[in-house]
């Protein structure tokens, strides 16, 4: 894995991403070591970001490196007209690996193709996140034991949400069951469908969560992104489409568990942080070890 940037979740085998969790895996015993030291890694984030940023920092802090970068282009030359070519052939000759996210689809693979140093895409636009697909493997896996045969449901915005698209393509390779619920105007896009359909594996499709909840292992609940929509009066008639509370959950598997990428808005009321089958928090935490396997790797550290 080597200088092996990161844009697309399939830019990784299946074998490559389970060596990425197993170093994980190690991380979250030992996540403060002196690993990075003399390392740079720039962080270029012209998009909104709480997690993603803050434990891709939080990573390379613990393990000894430096990073530099923004948390917002209307700080940087952008601002002035420079283009995303030039941000991204400027800022290689500073760091050792960058770190982007961009709201243009397409932008992190054009990036990795002109940057000199290897790049990890964390998320353009409605595209792909594969560093949260990494944690969120992760995280399933820890708490189900095995990444094989699970009943999966992904709830809320399947169209533009690129925490499923990611998912959905790197749980194909586990001959997982998919309960795709969201509203009609929300499906899952058939690009991404055709992942699932030729590995021959079993979806259904739902408007409603409620009959899914007991049957399934994951609920994995995403937002409805109001910044994806183009018209303001449609994103007021569909948000508040799913909200899942603490009764809608007591009678589910016993290795039940509510993941969501976070941030959320309405979809999870905070009745449900509590339950032991809750488990965002835990799994936005999983992100720190990910992203600690995953640098490591690229740069050929571990
Ligand atoms: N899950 C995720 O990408 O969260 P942020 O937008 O806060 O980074």
């Amino acid at each position: 894995m080597k200088n092996k940037s990161l844009v697309s979740i399939n830019d990784y085998s299946k074998e490559e991403q389970e060596r990425i969790l197993d170093l994980a895996q190690e991380f979250e015993q030992e996540p403060v070591q002196n690993i990075l030291k003399d390392h740079v890694i720039a962080s270029l984030f012209f998009e909104p970001s709480t997690r993603t940023r803050l434990s891709f920092e939080s990573a390379v802090n613990r393990l000894g490196g430096k990073i530099v970068g923004f948390s917002e282009a209307g700080s940087t030359s952008v601002k002035k007209g420079e283009s995303l070519r030039d941000t991204i052939l400027t800022v290689a000759n500073y760091s050792d690996l960058i770190v982007m996210r961009n709201p243009v689809e397409g932008s992190a693979r054009f990036a990795s193709e002109i940057s000199s140093v290897p790049l990890i895409n964390a998320g353009d636009g409605a595209n792909q996140h594969p560093t949260q697909t990494l944690l969120d493997l992760y995280s399933i896996r820890k708490t189900q034991g095995s990444l094989d045969n699970l009943h999966i449901a992904m709830v809320g915005d399947l169209k533009y949400g690129r925490t499923i698209h990611s998912l959905v393509i790197a749980l194909c390779n586990f001959n997982t069951t998919f309960h795709l619920v969201s509203p009609v105007e929300l499906k899952l896009p058939s690009s991404v469908k055709m992942h699932i359909k030729e590995k021959n594996l079993a979806y259904h499709q739902y408007t409603e969560m409620d009959e899914v909840i007991p049957h399934v292992d994951v609920l994995y609940m995403t937002r409805i992104q109001r910044e994806r929509f183009s018209d303001p009066l449609e994103y007021e008639r569909i948000k508040n489409a799913y909200n899942l509370h603490r009764d809608m959950i007591r009678h589910t598997k016993e290795n039940f568990k509510v993941l969501h990428p976070l941030p959320r808005v309405n979809e999870i009321n905070i009745n449900v942080d509590n339950s032991p089958k809750a488990y965002y928090f835990e799994q936005a935490l999983n992100g720190v070890f990910v992203r600690q396997a995953l640098i490591t790797s690229i740069l050929g550290l571990k």
